[in-house]
């Protein structure tokens, strides 16, 4: 949450900051705000999104080659202009831009306040800018001490960058707890949340460190050391990322040209990975964690969100496949509740952009107690994938639509193709039908593909239900979890509230809310126990609701029942979540657009959620 931008080096700063702060939106986007040295320390901030500031700037000529940009998402203070970053310390000289929480902020806060120091906001930020500012002026420190020092007495979450009217060619910057990843051009640098602000000026970088700290002086090499004082040998590692993976390419937003992106998203998770021809499955990145996974006593799966109900195809795969015992956990609950963990468990933590606190968090203090660690993330060089002992990259390619789509889809890919390999090395399926299965996997790309042609049949059930007040979705085995992110997609981006359940459970509750009015989108390919959600559809038919059935090719029972149908491919029933899970990513984007939402910035929402 909130996004980091600076740069330093002979080109204009504010281009980069501006189109810096547009990429990095998706990390927040209540207030914006920017800092130049411009004959003097300049501000601009605006409260709303980067456009609304670069309006208010409209106009006017700013030059400098070096500044600071934010886009925030609040945590103190609501989202106004004076609550947005940049921050000054009282002798306006100091500039700092924060992702993160302080949470002593209020005990360092009345201490400054005592020592004379106002405040014009109602940030933890600005306490850090000031408490910088007091420690240089007691303690008669340059600013990079003074910085150290400070950071040294701040508990919680940080990355920040520090620009000084005082230090015109330098920038200090700091992480713990959130990323930072320093770009190296040619005598010019960058400094951000992620790489998608300066990708298309260099390919070099230095991903931070927890509690690194690194000072860029114009002409000089970069300095890094902790906020220890341990001084650090620099690790540029080349970036791979291309700029058009952060454009919309002919899509109106970001969540459609993602949706659309899954047949080859897929493909590249699977790529290298699996060859149905030679019979291979092989995740290169666990290989020497094969035999403790295959002989754990329990595979514990933590996320949130999109990811925590991937985990949950990921069990019911293991667990049918390979027969691990898996538990799939809420990150968030499972840090504060003492779980039981031994060096026999193996945790997987599932990731899209490897920066969740809450995962990072659950993923630590299983370490602490001795569990193997494994990591599905998409972001490479992410602290959670930092943090894992082993891993595989989803290679979904960027993903900047707020709600997931496609790292949802190759997360399950992902999953699958362990369960498989678990599979094969225990011999818990049949060897001719594990190879069936590995072909069937191969071909579920192209039958993405299919399920997208639907698009317009869905576009047309979304001016139908556009102006409901609920859904229901629901889902058995496998397709449970997909009734639960079918229901999450609708929320986030829609504002309809909508609940996911397994199809059984209805009747213990939710069949209460069903009349004429109330659509039920069903999960109900032809496999599994396909005669039970049969039952389920008439309970709903015989009270009146309104069925939206997601079916298999052909399926002309269902089809007798139901109001509406979209048809997916027919695949074996361990697949089903990767075809069905498409109509319901395309029925949430379309109900959104026609209510006229924000559908790649959900309002209150942020991709990546760096605060607990
Ligand atoms: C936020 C995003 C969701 C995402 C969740 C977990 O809530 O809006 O789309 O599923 O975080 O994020 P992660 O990056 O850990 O998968």
């Amino acid at each position: 949450m909130c996004g980091i931008v600076a740069y330093l080096g002979s080109r204009e700063a504010y281009p980069i900051l501006i189109n810096g702060l547009h990429r990095l939106e998706y990390r927040g986007y209540d207030s914006a705000g920017i800092a130049l040295l411009d004959g003097g320390l300049q501000v601009y901030k605006a409260k709303g999104k980067v456009s609304t500031l670069e309006h208010k700037i409209n106009g006017r000529k700013l030059h400098s080659h070096i500044g600071v940009g934010h886009t925030r998402w609040a945590t103190h203070g609501e989202p106004n202009t004076s609550n947005a970053h940049p921050h000054k310390s009282n002798n306006q000289k100091l500039a700092i831009i924060h992702n993160g929480i302080i949470e002593n902020y209020d005990v360092l806060k009345r201490a400054l306040i005592e020592r004379g120091y106002h405040f014009d906001s109602e940030t933890d930020t600005e306490v850090l800018a000031n408490l910088i500012e007091d420690i240089q002026k007691n303690e008669q420190t340059d600013l990079e001490e003074a910085v150290r020092i400070a950071l040294n007495q701040v508990t919680g979450a940080y990355a920040i960058v520090v620009l000084s009217e005082e230090d015109p060619d330098m920038l200090i910057a700091a992480r713990k707890g959130s990323p930072l990843v320093v770009g190296i051009g040619d005598n010019e640098f960058f400094i951000a949340s992620d790489a998608t602000p300066f990708v298309e000026y260099t390919k070099s970088v230095i991903f931070l460190e927890e509690e690194d700290m690194v000072i860029i002086r114009r002409g000089e090499d970069i300095k890094l050391k902790t906020i220890k004082n341990k001084v650090k040998t620099p690790y540029v590692e080349a970036l791979e990322m291309d700029l058009c993976e952060l454009e919309k390419g002919g899509f109106d937003h970001f969540m459609l040209k993602e949706i659309f992106e899954q047949p080859r998203s897929i493909k590249d998770s699977m790529r290298g990975r699996l060859n149905a021809e030679s019979g291979i499955v092989s995740l290169g990145g666990i290989i020497d964690y094969e035999q403790k996974i295959l002989h754990a006593e329990r595979i514990i799966i933590v996320a949130c969100g999109t990811s925590w109900h991937a985990g949950l195809v990921g069990e019911y795969l293991f667990e049918d496949l390979a027969r691990i015992p898996v538990e799939v956990e809420y990150a968030s609950e499972f840090r504060y509740r003492n779980p039981i963990i031994s060096e026999k468990d193996v945790v997987i933590a599932i990731s899209q952009s490897g920066e969740t606190a809450d995962t990072l968090a659950a993923i630590n203090l299983a370490k602490e107690k001795g569990a193997t660690i494994i990591g599905i993330c998409n972001v490479v060089g992410s602290s959670i994938a930092r943090a894992t002992d082993a891993g595989s990259y989803t290679h979904a390619g960027p993903e900047i639509g707020v709600a997931s789509t496609k790292a949802f889809t190759a997360q399950v890919t992902i999953l699958t193709l362990m369960a498989l390999r678990m599979a094969q090395l225990k011999g818990t399926i049949p060897v001719s039908k594990w190879r069936e299965l590995l072909f069937e996997l191969e071909s579920i790309p192209g039958k993405v593909e299919r399920t997208l042609a639907n698009g317009e049949l869905i576009k047309q059930l979304a001016y139908e239900f556009k102006d409901v007040r609920n859904f229901l979705y629901l889902g058995r085995g496998y397709n449970f979890p997909v009734a639960l992110e079918g229901a999450l997609k609708l929320k986030e981006i829609s504002y309809i509230h909508a609940e996911g359940y397994p199809a059984a459970e209805m009747k213990h509750g939710p069949i209460a809310l069903i009349d004429n009015e109330m659509p039920v989108v069903f999960i109900a390919p032809s496999k599994g126990i396909y005669d039970k959600v049969v039952s389920n559809i008439q309970e709903v038919k015989a009270r009146n609701g309104k069925v939206i059935a997601v079916v298999t090719e052909g399926d002309e029972v269902v089809r007798g029942m139901a109001d509406y149908v979209i048809e997916i491919p027919e695949t074996e029933e361990i697949f089903t979540p990767l075809l069905a899970t498409i109509p319901l990513q395309i029925l949430a984007y379309h109900i959104a657009v026609l209510r006229g939402c924000h559908v790649d910035q959900p309002r209150n929402l942020a991709k990546s959620v760096t605060v607990e």
